[in-house]
């Protein structure tokens, strides 16, 4: 299939290039490096061994949108490009409202005027908001309890997302909600470059193994849990690249909603435990009060992309601390 790949050049995105060029699609890119840098393409490339269309293009931006349209065909849109910091979302709530929300309207638009069927988006657990029971199923109540605007976003795209499908039957939704992605590419010569300093565990921890940060807050020791520490469902950024190529394979009118996950809990101390087992070192962190909005644990059930996609959470815990750590390791200031 021929594919556009929005935001292709972010952490996910480049790790689904790679599997959709295995599977023998082909991926045009659009970016408009707001999070990214133009190296992690060249890097696919050399991975896959093959060129990649690359388009340094805002998704707000319609014009530019259409004349990348009207110069290929495209079978789907895998849809990545979007603001994802939480906090930042919490302090600039205008920017991820436009940003994430505009962008995808336009890119509606267009793919409607070009008569383009199928839609993947990157939702999140986010919207699943304070858990209503774990592990969570595709059919528990979203938006309630959603404590930012990034996580908003989210659950308000699903719905105009799903919109469009009843608008156009035959226009196909697929919303992908993704657990937390940990984990590069086992080349080392890709992974997750944050811009700043981390806000995610596992890019922190990997951060301080490498001596750039000091140690790691545990951000938290008292939530009902069996050690105290969030327990989140991390899935190997590998698999859930595969879970797109899973998602294109599959045909179904309407919209499809997919948790991508282990189905698996794992604690803080248990993941700041295996990282410091693979980089051979011990790890330092500190008990510091909760973060706020956090829920104490957040884990799904994997049962409707097993059945319904084919798909499976492959790799382990280990496997995804082992690749961090060799792309961390290897590339200490990310692409720069
Ligand atoms: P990322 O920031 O690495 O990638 C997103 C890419 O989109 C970046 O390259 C950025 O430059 C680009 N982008 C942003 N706004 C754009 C715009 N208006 N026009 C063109 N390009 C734009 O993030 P990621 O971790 O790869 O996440 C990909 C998607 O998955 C996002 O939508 C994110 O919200 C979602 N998601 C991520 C996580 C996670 O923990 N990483 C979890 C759930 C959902
Ligand atoms: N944590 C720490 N110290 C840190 C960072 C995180 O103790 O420095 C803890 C958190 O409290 C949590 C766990 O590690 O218990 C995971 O935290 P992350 O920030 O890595 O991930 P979250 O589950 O909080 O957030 C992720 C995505 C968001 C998404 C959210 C809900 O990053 O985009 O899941 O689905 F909104």
């Amino acid at each position: 299939m021929n594919i556009l790949v929005t935001g292709g050049a972010g952490y996910i995105g480049t790790h689904t290039l790679i599997e959709l060029i295995k599977n023998g699609h082909s991926p045009v890119v659009v970016d408009n490096l707001s999070n990214s840098n133009a190296e992690s393409i060249r890097r696919v490339e050399a991975i896959v061994g093959t060129s990649i269309p690359f388009h340094k293009i805002d998704v707000q931006d319609k014009e530019e949108l259409e004349k990348v349209f009207s110069r290929n065909t495209f079978d789907a849109i895998v849809h990545f490009a979007g603001l994802k910091s939480v906090g930042q979302s919490v302090s600039h709530p205008l920017e991820y409202y436009s940003n994430n929300i505009d962008s995808t309207l336009v890119l509606l638009d267009v793919a409607q005027d070009y008569g383009v069927k199928k839609f993947i988006f990157s939702s999140s657990a986010t919207v699943y908001g304070t858990p209503e029971e774990l592990p969570l199923k595709e059919t528990n109540r979203t938006g309630f309890g959603i404590t930012n605007p990034y996580g908003q976003t989210k659950f308000m795209l699903e719905q105009i997302l799903a919109d469009v499908a009843i608008a156009n039957p035959d226009f196909e939704v697929t919303l992908l909600r993704y657990f937390n992605p940990v984990g590069a590419d086992s080349s080392g010569t890709i992974g997750e470059d944050p811009n700043d300093i981390p806000n995610n565990l596992l890019p922190y921890v990997s951060q301080v193994a490498v001596g750039k940060l000091e140690k790691v807050s545990v951000f938290g020791d008292d939530y009902d849990t069996p050690d105290g520490t969030g327990v989140r469902d991390y899935i190997h950024v590998v698999d859930l690249a595969k879970g797109h190529v899973a998602a294109l394979n599959h045909s179904k009118p309407g919209t499809e909603v997919y948790n991508l996950c282990t189905g698996t809990g794992t604690s803080v101390l248990e993941l700041i435990t295996a990282f410091g087992r693979v980089a051979g070192k011990e790890i330092p962190y500190e008990i510091v009060p909760r973060r706020p909005g956090d829920v104490g644990a957040c884990y799904a059930s994997p049962e409707k992309a097993n059945k319904e996609l084919g798909w499976f959470a492959e790799k382990s815990i280990e496997e995804a601390c082992e690749d961090s750590w060799r792309w961390q390791s290897q590339n200490p200031s990310g692409y720069a």
